[in-house]
């Protein structure tokens, strides 16, 4: 069997409860590999994690290697070949007795906890390891962290796949298709209000998704913002932000860059930009994806932007310049 070593943060909070048997179970990694998983968590609520690993070895899963917890982020990522950056605090609560409402007011409590991470995975994690942030705000707690690892055969990733998901179901829903009839499903820029869920390059069944939907009132005021504001319809929902759906989608992300992609599909997560499509380059920002048969992953060049989404793109770009800029004293 092959062996991996896979290190998460945030192991006792809600998205770990949901992601983590499904990272040992054979499911994101294949039935061939042997998964050493290690848990990180704050030294509050480390302990914890001992019934975490007992639930994980009461899985059963052939494919579980050695479980492990630490408070020591730079043990957690020691020679860790995946690094899912899930812990932080999510948007809802109530600090300083004002109510986090914007996944980016969240920027000055979580954006300190990617300067310590990213330094450790720098120095300790496997020199092509790869880093998916999950913890809001995603893009540019993966800009302060990749920025402190300073490791350029290191691949940093933050995720946009639930947005993706969201916004097939969507899709698949008005059209009355199957979800699996939704394809090339990308999703531009910030993972926030401002993202662009693009349905004129998404297809169903081959054909572009506005074209088939053909209802250009539905796109702009119903479509776009339902997906925009997902996150937050399910926090006042149930209470809590979406666990089970991003846990899912983080598995999503791992499968899609460790899997080439189906031709003429693509995956979407954001990454540091190389200048494509305008962006300027270093933003992580979100972009339709795609794994080649050597396992590297590309940006998908030649989609046609119109002025509609190019409208967009611009909103999303300046947001991410404008968090960038309000976490100037993370990056130096
Ligand atoms: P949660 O509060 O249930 O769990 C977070 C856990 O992180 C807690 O157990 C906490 O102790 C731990 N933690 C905090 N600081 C840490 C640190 N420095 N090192 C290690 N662990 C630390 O929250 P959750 O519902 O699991 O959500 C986690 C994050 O994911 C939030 O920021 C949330 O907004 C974000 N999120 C992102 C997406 C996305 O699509 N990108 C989707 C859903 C949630
Ligand atoms: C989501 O999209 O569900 C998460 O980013 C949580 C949130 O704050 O919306």
């Amino acid at each position: 069997m092959k062996e991996i070593n896979v290190a998460v943060t945030g192991g006792a909070g809600q998205i770990a409860y949901s992601l983590l048997p499904r990272l040992i179970s054979g499911e994101t990694f294949g039935e061939d590999t042997k998964v050493n998983l290690r848990l990180v968590e704050i030294p509050q609520v480390v302990d914890k994690l001992e019934g975490t690993i007992m639930e994980l070895i009461d899985c059963g899963f052939r494919q579980t290697g050695e479980l492990t917890a630490t408070s020591d982020i730079k043990e957690g990522v020691k020679d860790a070949d995946w690094i899912l950056l899930v812990g932080s605090i999510p948007r809802g609560i109530v600090v300083d007795g004002k109510k986090i409402e914007e996944r980016s007011d969240l920027l000055k409590i979580n954006g300190g906890i990617f300067t310590a991470q990213g330094s450790a995975i720098g120095e300790f994690a496997k020199s092509d390891a790869k880093i998916l942030v999950v913890g809001n705000p995603a893009n540019t707690n993966a800009l302060i962290g990749k920025n402190q690892a300073n490791n350029p055969g290191q691949q940093w990733f933050a995720m946009t796949a639930l947005d993706a998901n969201r916004a097939k179901a969507q899709l698949a829903k008005k059209a009355e298709v199957e979800i699996s009839a939704v394809t090339n499903m990308a999703i531009w820029g910030n993972h926030s209000p401002t993202m662009y869920p693009d349905p004129n390059n998404a297809l169903i069944n081959g054909v572009s998704a506005s074209e088939v939907i053909n209802d250009k009132d539905w796109i702009e005021n119903d479509y776009l913002p339902l997906v925009q504001q997902r996150g937050k319809a399910v926090i006042d929902a149930r209470g809590a932000s979406s666990a089970a759906s991003a846990a899912n989608a983080a598995i999503d992300t791992v499968k899609a860059v460790e899997s080439p992609t189906a031709e003429g599909d693509c995956f979407s997560a954001a990454i540091a930009s190389d200048g494509s499509y305008g962006v300027p380059e270093g933003l992580i920002f979100g972009y339709p994806l795609k794994t080649n048969s050597d396992g590297d992953v590309e940006i998908i060049q030649g989609i046609e932007i119109n002025n509609f989404a190019q409208e967009k793109i611009d909103v999303t770009t300046q947001e991410l310049l404008e968090e960038k800029e309000a976490v100037k004293d993370l990056l130096s």
